[in-house]
C-alpha cells in the first residue's frame, strides 16, 4: 500500500475525533446524557483509531508522524484522560438516574480534548515537519487559554455561578479569590509560553544548515562570477553562436488558434540550439520588452555555476534592453532544454523556453550530418491555456517515415506537472532519461510512461510497416503520427489510459557507478510540505521543506568532491518534480526499494505523494546551485533553497539573493 492512503485515512480519523470530542463536550454541557455518553464513547474509540494510524504512518517514516507522536497524540491523550475521568463515572450515574450527568469540570475538560484535537490537526496542517519548540509552545498555550476561557464561561467565578445552570452553594470569599488566583496565574502561564513561543519562532535562525555532514576547512573564497566558462572548443568542434531576444509576440499555432506569448526571437518554443559533442555554444541573450526581466537557465546541463542563469545567484536578471552573454561546451551528448529563470513560473508558462539537443561525434555522424537515426524529432511538450502544445503544433500532426528507419524521438516536458507518454503501435526503448543514456534498455510495448516536469524521455525504435502514434495524456486526438506511407491512413490510436506504467528504476540493466553511496560525506533531507512560513519575507500559506520557505531555508553547505545524498520526502498530496541544477543525481531508492535498473541519472525526479526518495551525486561543479520544485508555482511559493560549495560567494543578492523563482510579478 503506498503512503497516501494513510496520510489522508490520518487527516480523516484526526478531523472526525475533533468532531466527536466538540459533540461530546457540546451535549454534555446541555446535559444530554445519552448522546453525551455516546458522543464521548465515539470520541474516545476515534482517538484510539488515532493511535493505530499514526503507528501505521511511523512506519513509513518519522517525518510522517513527528508533529503528531511528539505533540498532537500526548496533549490530546493528556486531555482525553481527564476528560473520562472528570466526565465519565458523572454521566454513568446519571444514566442510573443519580445526578444530570453534567459538572462545570466535566464540562471544561471534555472541551479542552477538543481543543487539542483541532490543535493537533491544525498543527499538521499548518506547521508540519519539524516540529519547532516555538510551534509546541503556541500550542500549548492555546490549548490551555481555550480551557481557561472555557471554565469562565461554564463555570463563572464569581455571583452568575447561579446563572450557569449548576446549582451549588453559595461561595464565599475565600473560594472566589482562589479561583480568581487560578485563572490569574493561568493566563500568565498562557502568554508567557505564547509569547516565548512567538519569540522562539521569530529568532530561530536559518544560517545552520539541516542535516549537514562535518565542516570541512575552508578553501579560498570564490565568487561565482569568476565561475564562467573561458576555454575553445574542443579539437574539430565548432562554435555554435545565437542571438535569442527575450519578447512579446502573438504567436500563431497550426490550428490556427493565437496565443499572447513570451518569447525568444517570437517563436514558441524558442530556436532549437544544436550542437555536436565538443562544440563551444554562445548565446547572447537580449530582453526587448519583458518587463519583468529574464535569463537563460540551461536545464539538466552541467555549465559552469556563472552561466546558469539563476538571476539574483550567478547574474544579476536582465531588464529590458540589457543583454547577457552565455558560453559553455557542450561535453554532455543527449536531449535537454533551457528556459527562463526569473519569475520563472510566469515565464516559462508563458513560452520562455527552447531546446537544446546535443549529438555524440563519433560514428554515428559528426558535424552537421544526420545522426544513426534519421528520424530525429525534438518534441517539447507544453500546455497553453489547457492547449497541449507539441513542438510548434497543437492537435494532431503527422509524419512520413519510411518503414525500417531508425526513429528517436526526444520527449521533452516543459510544463510544471506530469505528462503521461504512450507510443502506440510498436515496440521501443527508452534510450535516454534527461540526456543520459541508459545501460541496455530492454523492448517494450503497450505501457505508459511517466514523464516528470522538466525531465525528458529519448524513446527510439524501428519504423514498422504500420503507423505508430504517440499518445500524450491519453488524448487520442491530439499528439503524432508517424505514418509508413502517405495512404496509410489517419488512425486513430487505441484507448492507451488502461496501460500500466513502466518503473525506470526497474529497467535496463545495472552497471558499475561511480561512487559508493553508502558512504556519502553529506547527507540532507528535504521534507516537502506545506505550512505557514514566511517567503520572501511575507507569511504565506507556503510550499515547504523541512518547514521553510525561500529564502529561508538554510542553504546545503558541500565541499569540492563530497559525495552527497538526498532524503526527499513528501508529506503533501501534490507532486513534486525535485530539481537540482549543475549536477545529475543517481536515484538510489523509492521508498526503501533499490533502485535496481540501469544506473538512473537525472536532474528531475518526481516525488510523488507519500514518497520517499534517495539520491547521490559527487560534488563536481563549484559554485551556488538552486535545488527545487520544478512545479515552478511550487517553487514562487516557497519550495526552493541552495547548495552552496564551500568559500563560493555571489555578489548578485545579498546573503540570499533575490530570487530566481519570483520576481516582480506575483
Ligand atoms: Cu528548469 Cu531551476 O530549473
Ligand atoms: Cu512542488
Amino acid at each position: 500500500m503506498s503512503t497516501t492512503p494513510l496520510i489522508v485515512s490520518d487527516h480523516a480519523v484526526a478531523l472526525l475525533s475533533s468532531v466527536a470530542w466538540f459533540a461530546a463536550g457540546v451535549t454534555l454541557a446541555l446535559r444530554r446524557v445519552r448522546t453525551a455518553l455516546a458522543a464521548l464513547a465515539a470520541a474516545v474509540l476515534v482517538t484510539l483509531v488515532r493511535v493505530v494510524t499514526v503507528a501505521m504512518l511511523a512506519g513509513r517514516g518519522w517525518w510522517f508522524v513527528q508533529e503528531k507522536v511528539l505533540l498532537g497524540l500526548p496533549l490530546l491523550g493528556a486531555a482525553a484522560t481527564g476528560a473520562v475521568l472528570l466526565a465519565g463515572p458523572r454521566l454513568l450515574a446519571a444514566r442510573r438516574g443519580r445526578g444530570d450527568g453534567g459538572s462545570a469540570a466535566g464540562v471544561v475538560a471534555v472541551l479542552t480534548a477538543a481543543y487539542a484535537a483541532l490543535a493537533g490537526f491544525a498543527v499538521t496542517f499548518l506547521g508540519g515537519y519539524p516540529l519547532t519548540p516555538s510551534t509546541a509552545l503556541i500550542t500549548i498555550s492555546l490549548v490551555c487559554a481555550g480551557a481557561l476561557l472555557t471554565a469562565r464561561v461554564v463555570a463563572p467565578p464569581a455571583r452568575n455561578a447561579a446563572a450557569a445552570g449548576a446549582a451549588r452553594a453559595p461561595e464565599d470569599g475565600r473560594e472566589v479569590s482562589r479561583r480568581r488566583f487560578v485563572a490569574w496565574t493561568g493566563g500568565a502561564v498562557v502568554a508567557t509560553a505564547a509569547g516565548a513561543g512567538t519569540g522562539l519562532s521569530l529568532l530561530s535562525t536559518p544560517s545552520v544548515a539541516l542535516g549537514g555532514g562535518p565542516g570541512r576547512s575552508s578553501r579560498a573564497t570564490a565568487s561565482v562570477a569568476g565561475l564562467r566558462f573561458s576555454g575553445a572548443p574542443a579539437p574539430g568542434g565548432a562554435v555554435r553562436r545565437h542571438v535569442l531576444t527575450a519578447k512579446k509576440a502573438t504567436v500563431r499555432l497550426a490550428s490556427g488558434r493565437e496565443i499572447d506569448a513570451w518569447t525568444y526571437n517570437g517563436e514558441v518554443p524558442g530556436p532549437a540550439i544544436t550542437a555536436t559533442q565538443g562544440d563551444l555554444i554562445e548565446v547572447r541573450l537580449r530582453n526587448a520588452d519583458i518587463e519583468d526581466s529574464v535569463t537563460l537557465h540551461w536545464h539538466g546541463y552541467d555549465v559552469p555555476c556563472g552561466d546558469d542563469g539563476a538571476p539574483g545567484v550567478t547574474q544579476k536578471d536582465v531588464g529590458p534592453g540589457a543583454d547577457f552573454v552565455y558560453r559553455f561546451r557542450a561535453d554532455q551528448v543527449g536531449t535537454y532544454w533551457y528556459h527562463t529563470h526569473h519569475a520563472s513560473h510566469v515565464g516559462v508558462h508563458k513560452g520562455l523556453y527552447g531546446t537544446l539537443v546535443v549529438r555524440p561525434r563519433d560514428g554515428r555522424g559528426t558535424g552537421d550530418h544526420l545522426p544513426a537515426e534519421r528520424t530525429d524529432l525534438t518534441l517539447p511538450v507544453h500546455t497553453f491555456e489547457g492547449t497541449v502544445v507539441i513542438a510548434d503544433r497543437d492537435g494532431r500532426t503527422v509524419h512520413d517515415v519510411s518503414p525500417g528507419e531508425p526513429v528517436r524521438l526526444r520527449l521533452i516536458n516543459t510544463d510544471s506537472v506530469p505528462h503521461r507518454i504512450v507510443l502506440a503501435g510498436t515496440p521501443f526503448r527508452v534510450a535516454a532519461v534527461d540526456g543520459r543514456d541508459l545501460n541496455r534498455p530492454g523492448e517494450v510495448e503497450d505501457v505508459g510512461l511517466r514523464l516528470a516536469a522538466g525531465g525528458r524521455y529519448d524513446l527510439v525504435f524501428v519504423m514498422p510497416d504500420t503507423p505508430v502514434a504517440l499518445v500524450v495524456d491519453d488524448d487520442r486526438d491530439g499528439g503524432l503520427l508517424l505514418r509508413p506511407h502517405a495512404d496509410a491512413g489517419d488512425a486513430r490510436a487505441e484507448d492507451t489510459s488502461g496501460l500500466p506504467e513502466l518503473d525506470l528504476l526497474r529497467y535496463g540493466a545495472p552497471a558499475a557507478v561511480p561512487f559508493d553511496a553508502r558512504d556519502a560525506d553529506r547527507h540532507f533531507t528535504m521534507v516537502l510540505d506545506r505550512g505557514v512560513a514566511m517567503v520572501d519575507g511575507r507569511p504565506a500559506y507556503a510550499q515547504t521543506v523541512n518547514g521553510r520557505g525561500h529564502p529561508s531555508i538554510p542553504d546545503q553547505l558541500v565541499a569540492e568532491g563530497d559525495i552527497v545524498r538526498f532524503t526527499v520526502v513528501n508529506r503533501s498530496l501534490e507532486t513534486h518534480p525535485w530539481h537540482l541544477h549543475g549536477h545529475a543525481v543517481l536515484i538510489l531508492s523509492r521508498d526503501g526499494t533499490p533502485a535496481t535498473g540501469s544506473p538512473l541519472w537525472v536532474d528531475t525526479f518526481d516525488v510523488r505523494p507519500g514518497e520517499t526518495w534517495e539520491v547521490a551525486f559527487r560534488a563536481a561543479n563549484p559554485g551556488i546551485w538552486m535545488n527545487h520544485c520544478h512545479n515552478l508555482p511550487h517553487a514562487h511559493q516557497g519550495m526552493m533553497l541552495r547548495l552552496r560549495y564551500d568559500g563560493v560567494t555571489t555578489p548578485f543578492g545579498g546573503s540570499h539573493g533575490a530570487s530566481p523563482g519570483h520576481g516582480s510579478t506575483t
